[in-house]
């Protein structure tokens, strides 16, 4: 099998490429991941030279690393990228990079396609690429990688596949979601599927509820065009939440086979049960913060919801009953994403002392970032009391078992897959359609009458009010590590 590779990306000089993908590639290449004989062939609109790309990579690399760069690695990798510029509705571009490009690979060669670009070009680049027969795998594979969002609602997301489907095979297909390329990520399956300890009591009988926070600090920033037509929900649930509940919740495979996870996961989610358009007062949350319709693009009237959370149910032997409370938002107390797992309360407390009026629960973190890691809440008996109770913690950092910077960037691990052909990190066409099948009936629920209201919160705060009373109703309520979970 060949190795030359190419990799085009689309969208060259956008934020993404020289601040995620240039410099995981470059990491690649340091640790020799790459394919001996590649180059990276980048492509947008603005007239700019081989070196003012790999001079604005630079500069994101000094910005973004802690680490000194290595200057003459960065040398011979640098050699290896070219821009080109051109406009992505003119047909005539694809054939002009084809050209240029067959003539640099000189024989057979392997091409990943990366539509590093805004979603409205999705379609029109892929059919350009097919028009051209770039898409054809006689010589060599050719993969297309693609960004979130992957459609606005079901309709958009279910034409885009239907159109990718005419010109790419599945296999060929890579929709990105970054999140599953983080390691904290991978670790929740390894947590749950490489020990006996979890797996047994990971069910309703033993577990209250599951709690999944990504909390951001920052607002919109410069994005307040893109966030009023997105929102949280587009932003956040559609894609990122809904993965980590599916990681939490789905059955063990019985093998690592790309498929194989992807049916699992597929299986959870039509497991859960759909919150209908005259529920979403019920089972969701709508937050603004203050001061967002003040922010650059954004309406004065602006209903877009920076922060949303809900509360879903799972429809199988598995979890019937447990509450599954999601929650995102923009300038909130602190940058978190954390799953915590809240377990049962014992059902009979014999150390009365303690002043909490029932028995405490045990909680079990999943910490993806900023403190990655693995926490276990539990009693522990107060030294010199007579049976008085103490939450305490287990706590596993990655940094204190394989050093300080052990973490490589998520998209690194994601180039790496679609260079070695494994899907399994990537979502199937039928996830996605899935999952706008859940989120469509609660942004449509949200224009009805029956819409919760829009409620408003400061920044720095942890949402709005009516986030803690989704939980207050079933007696519970969001967990942090280290909290008196003391009721
Ligand atoms: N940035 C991130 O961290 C991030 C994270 C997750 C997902 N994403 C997704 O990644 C994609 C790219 O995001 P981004 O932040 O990099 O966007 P961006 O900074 O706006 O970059 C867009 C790129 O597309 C090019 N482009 C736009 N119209 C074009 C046309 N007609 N012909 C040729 N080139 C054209 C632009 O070229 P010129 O500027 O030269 O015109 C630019 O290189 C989006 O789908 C986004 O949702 C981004």
């Amino acid at each position: 099998m060949t190795v030359n590779t190419s990799i085009l990306i689309f969208g060259a000089s956008g934020d993404l490429s020289h601040r995620k993908l240039i410099p995981a590639l470059f990491n690649l290449y340091l640790k020799k991941r790459l394919p001996k004989d590649f180059r990276i062939f980048g492509v947008a609109t603005r007239a700019w030279s081989d070196e003012d790309l790999r001079q604005t990579c630079h500069t994101s690399l000094l910005e973004l690393w802690s680490e000194p760069i290595d200057e003459t690695a960065w040398l011979h990798f640098s050699q290896k990228i070219t821009y080109r510029s051109g406009d992505f509705s003119d047909p005539l571009t694809y054939n002009r990079f084809n050209q240029e490009l067959s003539a640099m690979e000189n024989g057979a060669a392997n091409r990943m396609y990366y539509l590093a670009t805004p979603p409205d070009f999705f379609s029109l680049i892929v059919n350009g690429l097919a028009a051209e027969q770039m898409l054809d795998e006689k010589e060599g594979w050719r993969r297309v990688v693609i960004e979130k969002p992957f459609g606005a609602d079901l309709p958009s997301a279910r034409g885009l596949n239907i159109m990718l489907h005419e010109v790419l095979q599945e296999k060929q297909v890579f929709r990105i979601d970054h999140y599953l390329g983080k390691e904290t990520v991978q670790n929740i399956l390894v947590a749950r599927f490489a020990n006996t300890i979890f797996e047994p009591v990971w069910n309703r009988n033993y577990i209250e509820n599951v709690q999944i926070t990504v909390a951001e600090t920052v607002g919109v920033e410069t994005r307040g065009k893109y966030y009023e037509k997105a929102g949280v929900v587009r932003d956040m649930f559609q894609n990122h939440l809904l993965q980590l509940l599916t990681l939490v919740a789905m059955e063990p495979t019985s093998s690592s086979n790309a498929d194989a996870l992807r049916d699992e996961k597929v299986k959870v989610i039509s497991a859960i049960r759909p919150i209908a358009e005259s529920d979403v007062k019920k089972h969701t949350v709508r937050g603004q913060y203050r001061g967002y319709r003040n922010e650059p693009n954004v309406a004065s009237d602006s209903q877009t919801a920076t922060y949303a959370a809900f509360r879903f149910f799972i429809d199988n032997w598995r979890w019937q009953g447990v509450p599954f409370y999601l929650r995102s938002g923009k300038k909130l107390k602190e940058k978190i994403s954390e799953i915590i797992i809240q377990f049962k309360s014992p059902p009979h407390m014999i150390f009365p002392n303690r002043t909490c009026l029932e028995a405490p629960s045990n909680l079990f973190s999943m910490s993806l970032q900023p403190d990655e890691g693995i926490h276990i809440q539990f009693e522990a008996k107060v030294p010199d009391t007579l049976a008085d109770t103490k939450s305490v913690r287990m706590d596993y950092h990655y940094r204190d078992e394989f050093g300080p910077s052990p973490l490589p960037e998520a998209y690194e691990r994601l180039l790496l897959d679609v260079i070695n052909g494994d899907a399994s990190l990537f979502t199937r066409a039928d996830q996605t359609e899935l999952s706008w099948e859940l989120i469509d009936p609660i942004l449509r629920g949200w224009q009805s009458p029956d819409a919760p209201p829009l409620s408003f919160y400061d920044p720095g705060e942890w949402g709005p009010i009516e986030s803690n009373q989704l939980l207050d109703t079933a007696g519970h309520r969001w967990m942090q590590i280290g909290d008196d979970n003391c009721h």
